[in-house]
């Protein structure tokens, strides 16, 4: 069956750090992506190394299992083997026979990255600029090139003249040149490339279980998020059965991952953001520097009615916490329980407009982290944790302590 694991709330949760662990611990056999591109970075500790996952799905360290790279993602065909096949091979991590990238994800151009380098749009949001929200329009739009349009243009003429076309028309300054780029690209990849839909429900008729991983997180999915400061794709779990192409009866539950507190990159409202020294701290702690951008993650404290509302959309069964340790040193922990004159349980159209009200929690002053038992954190941690548990109506599978691999709580 799929079991589907996301972010709760704007991405940078620590979905890396758990998927991996999670995969050993429940015996998955394949970890797959369902939409984003290198706008993501999922970083995992292997052994002391950092790994940062771009597109790749991150369970591709562990032995015996598939990455897959589903449908619903848009796919930089160099940044693919020069960054991230490289340094698995470096790390001498075989996945010849293991990795599969659908041949209906879209595959992103230059001219998409170009054209982002100068929107208004873009800098208004203050996205990743790597050609995201470009290759997604394309798509939306039915003019998009997809991997698997490649393979075609590869071996026909007929279809690589209608793909130069596309491109032309799409605004590729140089068509044929864009498209040799890409074909040349596609040589790399090509053994993987596969209808990834069949593979997929192959597995679940084998009775084999896969993760589905989301990138970003449910506030920055572009139907349910906060718009227009959303990322291109659907983050929240419907958009794991169309860009994977398994049905939602297939889909045996949800896993969503919040931070101890939150965190957002780029532009949009975050009513709990704190623009002082607390927030300052929490960054430094937390070390919330974007794994893509380097850009300076905003960092606020924990926003019970957000998660919430994820979670409803979700249909999420349990809840994953992580960073616990960055909280360590607080006397005192602030959570947003609801908005000033907004019903409980429920956020306003716009978020630009919520005034959070609080409630303050005393700071455990002791050190979390690499506890792996519930029980030995300090009673005050406990109480925390179990305050969000029944503040948000969701348990909690596992709280995270650390970044390394064994720094988690399984509950
Ligand atoms: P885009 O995905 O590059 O179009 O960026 C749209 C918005 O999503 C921007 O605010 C980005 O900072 C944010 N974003 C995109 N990917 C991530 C991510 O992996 N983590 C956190 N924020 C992200």
């Amino acid at each position: 069956m799929l079991d589907i694991w996301n972010g709760a709330q704007w991405g940078d949760e620590g979905k890396g750090k758990i998927v991996v662990p999670a995969m050993r611990r429940f015996g998955y056999k394949a970890n797959a992506r369902y939409q984003g591109g290198n706008n993501a970075g999922h970083t995992i500790y292997l052994d002391g190394q950092k790994i940062v996952f771009k597109q790749v799905p991150s369970g591709i360290v562990v032995p015996d299992t598939y990455a897959i790279m589903g449908n619903g993602m848009v796919v930089n065909l160099k940044a693919l083997y020069m960054d991230e096949l490289k340094r698995l091979d470096e790390l001498g991590i075989e996945y010849s026979k293991r990795l599969f990238i659908s041949d209906k994800a879209h595959v992103i151009f230059p001219h998409h990255i170009e054209y982002e380098a100068s929107s208004a749009t873009s800098k208004k949001v203050d996205t990743t600029k790597k050609g995201i929200g470009p290759a997604y329009t394309d798509k939306t739009a039915r003019k998009g090139i997809r991997i698997g349009d490649l393979m075609d243009a590869a071996s026909d003429s007929a279809k690589r003249k209608d793909a130069a076309e596309m491109l032309r028309n799409n605004g590729a300054t140089n068509p044929e040149e864009a498209l040799c780029e890409q074909l040349r690209h596609l040589e790399r990849i090509a053994p993987y490339v596969r209808n990834t839909t069949f593979l997929l429900n192959g597995l679940i008729e084998q009775r084999l279980d896969i993760l589905g991983e989301g990138a970003q997180g449910t506030l920055l999915d572009i139907d349910h998020g906060t718009y227009p400061f959303v990322t291109s794709s659907s983050t929240t779990a419907g958009g794991a059965a169309t860009g994977l192409g398994i049905g939602p009866r297939r889909i045996r539950k949800v896993i969503s991952v919040a931070k101890a507190y939150t965190t957002r990159v780029g532009e949009g409202p975050f009513p709990t953001e704190l623009n002082d020294p607390t927030g300052d701290r929490l960054r430094t702690r937390g070390d919330e520097f974007g794994s893509v951008t380097g850009r300076l993650r905003r960092c606020g404290w924990f926003d019970v009615p957000l998660v919430r509302y994820a979670c409803d959309m979700n249909s999420t069964d349990k809840l994953v916490l992580t960073k616990l340790d960055v909280l360590d040193e607080e006397d005192t922990i602030k959570v947003c329980v609801r908005y000033d004159g907004i019903r409980e349980g429920e956020i306003p159209f716009d978020l630009a407009n919520a005034r959070p009200v609080y409630k303050e929690i005393r700071g455990w002053k002791r050190p979390t982290k690499g506890i792996q038992r519930f029980e030995e954190l300090p009673s005050k941690a406990q109480d925390y944790v179990d305050f969000l548990k029944d503040a948000v109506g969701r348990d909690f599978l596992a709280v995270s302590t650390g970044p390394r691999e064994r720094d988690l709580i399984w509950i």
